[in-house]
């Protein structure tokens, strides 16, 4: 049964989320379809937000609900009751959330409790990635979301294994590849012909590039202590480059570390094509963000996450990550650092399968052929 256009409600709150949404919104609209754009406004800063909308090429959100900053359970209330009259007037017949943030999971838990009214569904891009560590605010919005979801799309092999001892519906989980890595191909060209490097003073191959704001390194004194002196310790052998995200910026000044940053190049938060330059030029990456154990992969750097665990295995299994010995330490990590440069390796980087640039298509194929095989269910 053929499907007519599909009207999807693509909701995007969080800096990570919209290079996610940057490629579905053109290959539904490339398609055919209709996506309409939700912007919860968790993210609010230019340089966390706008910056993203304007590079990437993302259209002006149809909805900005201007949540911003809160509590856990005051954001996600506050996401929860500005979408809820959203989702009534689009009458979508998806509602498309992406990866683990508040946004992420506030709005799946609307969709589904106006199921029964709307007949809306429910898609999960970057289902079944598991770290394992229910003190993660992200381990949460990703159980919750993929249980609530109908469908549940997949970025890499290790999720299919992690849902199916949750007991999801195999029927429910299509692989799709990693759509983050589609924009990453969209705009490597624009990154390298950028004077990113140049600008900052920076030596391809000649510097470190780390990032930091994971509650469990930034939010406790010791711990942001710990970090920040093991990137000084970095620093003693090379340039340590940090563009520093607001709530470490914030809990540095707090915990009265600031002497610590002095050794490092500290940045603000940089927009899409400047991040993806200095990543791709650095000799290794240091980092706790997700995306970037990600990106560092698909471009063949050195990656060491400072983290417990990554929910994000296949960067280590076929990429170029590993995790700094734990618990983290200044001596630990520089060694980590020190073997991630001696054992990188020479030429193309192996990608993962599905981190090819054509994840988005394939969302909206899976989309397509997830409402047809419901209309044909339902006619029988
Ligand atoms: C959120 C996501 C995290 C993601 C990260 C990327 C959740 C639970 N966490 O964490 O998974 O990796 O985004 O950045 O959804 N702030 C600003 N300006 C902004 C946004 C935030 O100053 O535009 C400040 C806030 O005042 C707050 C802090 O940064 O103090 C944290 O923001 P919040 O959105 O709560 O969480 P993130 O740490 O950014």
């Amino acid at each position: 049964m053929p499907t007519d256009r599909l009207k999807v409600l693509v909701v995007a709150g969080a800096r990570p989320n919209f290079m996610k949404v940057a490629p579905i919104l053109r290959a539904l609209d490339e398609a055919g379809h209709e996506g309409v754009l939700v912007h919860t406004g968790q993210h609010y800063d230019a340089a966390m937000s706008d910056t993203f909308f304007a590079e990437l090429g993302i259209p002006e959100p149809d909805y900005h609900l201007g949540v911003g900053t809160a509590t856990h359970a005051v954001q996600t209330a506050h996401i929860m009751e500005a979408f809820e009259p959203v989702l009534l007037e689009v009458q979508p017949d998806w509602v498309l959330v992406v990866g683990d943030v508040n946004s992420t999971m506030a709005a799946a838990l609307v969709a589904v409790k106006l199921k029964e009214a709307t007949g809306v569904k429910i898609c999960h891009v970057e289902a079944g990635l598991r770290s394992n560590d229910w003190r993660m605010p992200e381990e949460i919005n990703r159980v919750v979301t993929d249980r609530l979801s109908d469908l549940l799309l997949t970025p890499s092999d290790d999720a299919e294994g992690n849902l199916i001892t949750e007991g999801i519906d195999m029927s429910r989980v299509k692989f799709v590849g990693n759509v983050m890595i589609d924009t990453l191909y969209a705009q490597i060209k624009n990154a390298n012909a950028s004077n990113t490097l140049e600008r900052l003073g920076l030596t391809h191959r000649h510097y470190v590039a780390a990032t930091l704001h994971r509650p469990s390194n930034v939010d406790d004194a010791d711990a942001l202590e710990n970090v920040l002196r093991a990137l000084g310790r970095v620093a003693e052998t090379t340039t340590v480059v940090l563009p520093l995200h607001p709530r470490t910026r914030k809990n540095v000044e707090k915990f009265g570390l600031s002497a610590l940053l002095e050794p490092l190049l500290v940045l603000d938060p940089l927009g899409y094509i400047e991040m993806l330059a200095i990543t791709e030029g650095a000799q290794c990456v240091l980092t706790d963000s997700g995306g970037i154990q990600e990106e560092t992969t698909a471009l063949g750097v050195p990656c060491v996450t400072l983290r417990e665990q990554t929910e994000r295995p296949v960067t280590i299994t076929h990429g170029t990550n590993r995790l700094a010995p734990w618990p983290l330490t200044a001596k630990g990590i520089f060694q980590a650092y020190q073997d991630a440069v001696a054992e990188a390796a020479e030429g193309d980087a192996p990608q993962p399968p599905g981190w090819d640039g054509r994840a988005a298509e394939r969302i909206v194929e899976a989309l397509v052929q997830a409402t047809e095989a419901e209309a044909v269910s339902a006619s029988v």
